[in-house]
């Protein structure tokens, strides 16, 4: 029987941190094991707001070599631009011309946009161009291309996957036959988010990441800089409230966790000590990924070959869906 197809589109705004990995990338590579899975980089996306060529090159190279770093097998799995499939940019038209305008109006990223413009006496489009009002038509084009039965997102991008379903749904019912199939969002649980430095959400925007291919030295400076409260060494500590353990939790096994519980609990551990501790777990864990990303990334012709044989592959699978659509529509 063939395996579901799992989907999974990734803009390439910079170097991972620990919040992705536990949150993002363990799961979706977890997703191999039952799905046929596709991954791929944003980059049609990445140019509504980025506009120099070496900038996106370099970040389509680093989200590339982070995934098969994680453990993507380029050979199971399709590993593609987006840019490098022709059909991506052929189902967009076609979506289009089914997508209402006010559909678009109503898609949260613009719609967030033109109340700032309000707000600021501006002209409500200041600053929006077409690539950001269409994003939902083109991200309905990564997801239906593949007839994609899966694709994990976060809460953020729900809205966008009820747009895919919307549209595919007007152009299944306008030729009276599933065309496109509906496909389902896997919502990434809030719940459990990885904390960051200072106990808040780890996130870009709070300024408190752990970057997850940091050197060894750098990240032991940062997690020294882990925000804890101002018991003394001798007082018994609780483990469920300090942000050391939070992290802790998410690299030690079962027994690794019981024995520092209770140390915790029995008093006499420094701060400095959990910290240097939960250096040396992150450290051991994160060490062969690190390695592994390095060796990727300076090796950008393996790259490049990963890529054209997943846009070869994607291509591929592609051009037959949209043959099938351009003869049922009558363009064929
Ligand atoms: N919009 C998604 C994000 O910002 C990225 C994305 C683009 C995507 N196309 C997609 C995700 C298709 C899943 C499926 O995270």
């Amino acid at each position: 029987m063939n395996k579901k197809i799992a989907l999974t589109g990734i803009k390439p705004t910079g170097l991972p941190h620990i919040g992705n990995y536990f949150g993002m990338y363990v799961p979706a590579i977890k997703l191999a094991e039952k799905y046929d899975t596709r991954y791929f980089i944003a980059d049609y996306h990445a140019l509504n707001m980025m506009r120099n060529p070496e900038v996106i090159r370099e970040l389509t190279y680093e989200v590339a070599a982070t995934w098969l770093a994680m453990g993507l097998n380029p050979d199971e799995s399709i590993l593609y631009k987006q840019s490098a499939v022709c059909g991506t940019f052929e189902l967009t038209i076609l979506l289009m011309a089914f997508t209402s305008k006010g559909l678009l109006n109503r898609a949260h990223a613009y719609k967030a946009k033109v109340q700032e413009n309000t707000e600021a006496g501006k002209d409500p489009d200041d600053g929006v161009n077409m690539g950001l009002f269409t994003y939902p038509a083109l991200m309905a084009a990564d997801i239906l291309q593949f007839d994609s039965d899966v694709v994990p997102v976060g809460q953020d991008q729900k809205q966008h996957l009820e747009m895919t379903i919307d549209i595919a749904q007007t152009i299944n019912h306008n030729y009276g036959k599933e065309l496109l199939k509906i496909p389902e969002a896997l919502i990434r649980e809030e719940t459990g988010a990885v904390i960051g430095l200072d106990g808040r959400k780890m996130s870009k925007s709070y300024n408190n990441t752990i970057p997850l291919f940091l050197p060894p030295k750098k990240l032991r400076k940062l997690i020294m800089k882990i925000v804890t409260n101002s018991q003394t060494i001798e007082e018994s500590k609780n483990p469920d409230e300090c942000n050391i353990f939070a992290l802790y939790k998410l690299f030690a096994g079962k027994e690794q966790q019981q024995e520092m519980r209770k140390r915790y609990e029995a008093g006499g551990l420094g701060w400095g000590h959990a910290k240097q501790d939960l250096f040396e777990i992150m450290n051991e864990t994160l060490t062969p990924i690190r390695d592994e990303y390095t060796r990727i990334i300076n090796n950008k012709d393996y790259i490049d070959e990963v890529l054209d044989k997943g846009a070869e592959r994607a291509n591929d699978i592609v051009s037959k869906k949209m043959l099938e659509l351009r003869k049922a529509i009558g363009l064929a």
